[in-house]
């Protein structure tokens, strides 16, 4: 038995939670992550409480086998799972790599439909049909915890999906996938895939159903509810919804849903949902993928009240326009918190109230850039202590690291960025003109260090808080022959900000290795 099929045994109205943000989320093009990312990314979703994390792909590439094999220690509660193809070089490498983890499972696919088959695979029905027994069967050589999924479920014939889920149940998997892997399925159509499923084949209670649903149509969310609703005790979701092309499944969105319409889904999860907001805050600062202001759940206005008609019902009885407090997903007003008078230990204390546990020489660097701000800033909130410190953590390890800067800009021109970085732990100076500040400053780390090949695709600019002293949370994203990465950096000078930003995603692109796209089987573009 598995530890997903005792809990759901115990409770049969218990839904497993399967996280794949590190690696359906991470693989898509602008999410990729370092290493101390994905690890501080894997801590929070066990925090959380999802059962499983889907750790990544470890066959890909050396980078991303370390990823894997670094969670498997690292993870405390949850189950740490790695994804590989029917192939036994995938199985030993995702075997390898979660060989230290307390609970591990191994995931392996192959596509059904005919489309995937001809022209994807190029293999005939007969020969995916053997590949899904002996890819079975050799993973649990490894692990009882084996889950099978049958790539593009959705768009497969009947017949054939009820003959491969039969054969890798016989063969040994205990959780079966069922994938809407190109977000092409509605609600109604995926859960009859699940009442088929459950009708026809006969040894299904020997296995956990399990939901991947692709968003392409906007349905994600819909289509893993109507799939548990069917029968499915498991859901695969992300963080933010971010994954291939439109997404995945958000995970706050599926359990947020869960836990207020009990009435209609008397379902369960294990996910704390106080720290949704947390979560979902830091994959945006890692990832640079803010979510829109409207986003169900984590979006900025998701809790605000703007009309004075709802405002006026909300001050009568918080019920008339609000079915789910800001209190259970951890959003709480942003306090205003510090001042410039504050010492080191209050500061010390504050993080940690915040969930942020810092090193002496980490807290030592945040604890100046606090002073500096307080310079700067009249007011400081829990809001701009958190961009702060979140900034200071994605520095760790870096190779280009930012010192000095000084820019002239205006009217009078010309416009010139004189900045210092450390190269390698070497200074490196640079005075360069450009067409406007920013330019300027972009053109001097680029003279700095050249990265010739490399594009600008996108440069963004936040408000950390409001005041036109507010902090500036600025976004960069990078191209280098098809592989992107997005940087992020904070500070109160939007300038500053640019180049933190700017030299963390030229970091992260030279940290950067080639790898294989689970799906496609080729280099990928946007692995790390
Ligand atoms: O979308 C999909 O089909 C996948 C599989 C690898 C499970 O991500
Ligand atoms: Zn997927």
């Amino acid at each position: 038995m598995t530890r997903a099929f005792d809990i759901v045994k115990q409770n049969p109205q218990r839904v497993i939670i399967f996280d794949t943000t590190l690696r359906d989320g991470e693989q898509s093009p602008g999410c990729a992550m370092n290493l101390e990312e994905k690890i501080k990314m894997a801590r929070l979703l066990d925090e959380l409480g999802v059962d499983i994390i889907e750790a990544g792909f470890p066959v890909a590439s050396p980078g991303d086998f370390e990823a894997v094999n670094q969670i498997a220690h690292t993870v405390k509660n949850a189950t740490v799972c790695g994804l590989s193809r029917a192939k036994k070089g995938d199985i030993e490498a995702s075997a390898e790599a979660i060989k230290p983890a307390r609970s591990k499972r191994i995931h392996t696919f192959i596509s059904t439909s005919p489309l995937h088959m001809k022209h994807k695979l190029q293999m005939d029905p007969d020969n995916v049909f053997e590949a899904v027994k002996e890819s079975v069967t050799f993973a649990r050589n490894f692990t009882d915890d084996v889950e099978w999924s049958a790539e593009d479920a959705s768009r497969t014939e009947d017949d054939f999906l009820c003959k491969c889920v039969e054969a890798a149940i016989n063969a040994g998997a205990r959780t079966i996938n069922i994938p809407d892997t190109v977000g092409y399925a509605m609600p109604g159509e995926y859960a009859a895939k699940f009442k088929m499923l459950i009708e026809r084949v006969p040894n299904i209670d020997m296995c956990i159903l399990s939901t991947h649903c692709h968003n392409d149509l906007g349905v994600a969310v819909a289509n893993s509810l109507a799939g548990v609703i069917a029968g499915a005790r498991q859901i695969e979701c992300t963080v933010n919804g971010i994954g291939e092309r439109a997404g995945n499944a958000a995970v706050e969105e599926i359990v947020m849903a869960l836990r207020t319409r009990r009435d209609i889904m008397p379902f369960e999860t294990g996910v704390e949902t106080t720290k949704i907001t947390k979560t979902s805050r830091t994959l945006s600062a890692i990832t640079g993928f803010s979510v829109q202001p409207n986003k169900a759940i984590v979006g900025a206005n998701a809790f605000a009240h703007a009309s004075g008609i709802h405002q006026d019902g909300m001050l009568k009885n918080a019920n008339t326009y609000e079915i789910m407090t800001p209190e259970s997903v951890g959003l709480s007003e942003s306090k205003l918190v510090m001042s410039k008078h504050s010492g080191r230990h209050a500061f010390r204390e504050k993080l940690k109230e915040l969930g942020f546990e810092l090193g002496d020489n980490a807290l030592n660097d945040a604890f100046a850039r606090f002073k500096n701000l307080a310079d700067r800033k009249r007011e400081i909130f829990e809001d701009d202590l958190i961009a702060l410190v979140e900034d200071e953590m994605v520095r760790e390890n870096e190779r280009i690291r930012f010192i000095s800067l000084q820019v002239q800009a205006g009217t009078r021109g010309p416009q010139t960025a004189t900045m210092v970085l450390s190269v390698d732990g070497k200074e490196a100076p640079a005075s360069v003109v450009g067409n406007g500040p920013v330019d300027a400053i972009f053109k001097a780390i680029r003279e700095i260090y050249p990265h010739e090949e490399a594009k600008l695709q996108l440069y963004q600019v936040h408000a950390v808080t409001g005041g036109t002293d507010a902090q500036a949370e600025v976004t960069v994203r990078l191209e280098e022959k098809g592989k992107t990465v997005t940087g992020t950096g904070t500070d109160a000078d939007t300038l500053v900000a640019s180049a933190r930003a700017y030299i963390h995603a030229l970091n992260k692109l030279l940290t950067k290795r080639s790898s294989v796209n689970p799906q496609t089987g080729e280099i990928a573009a946007a692995n790390a």
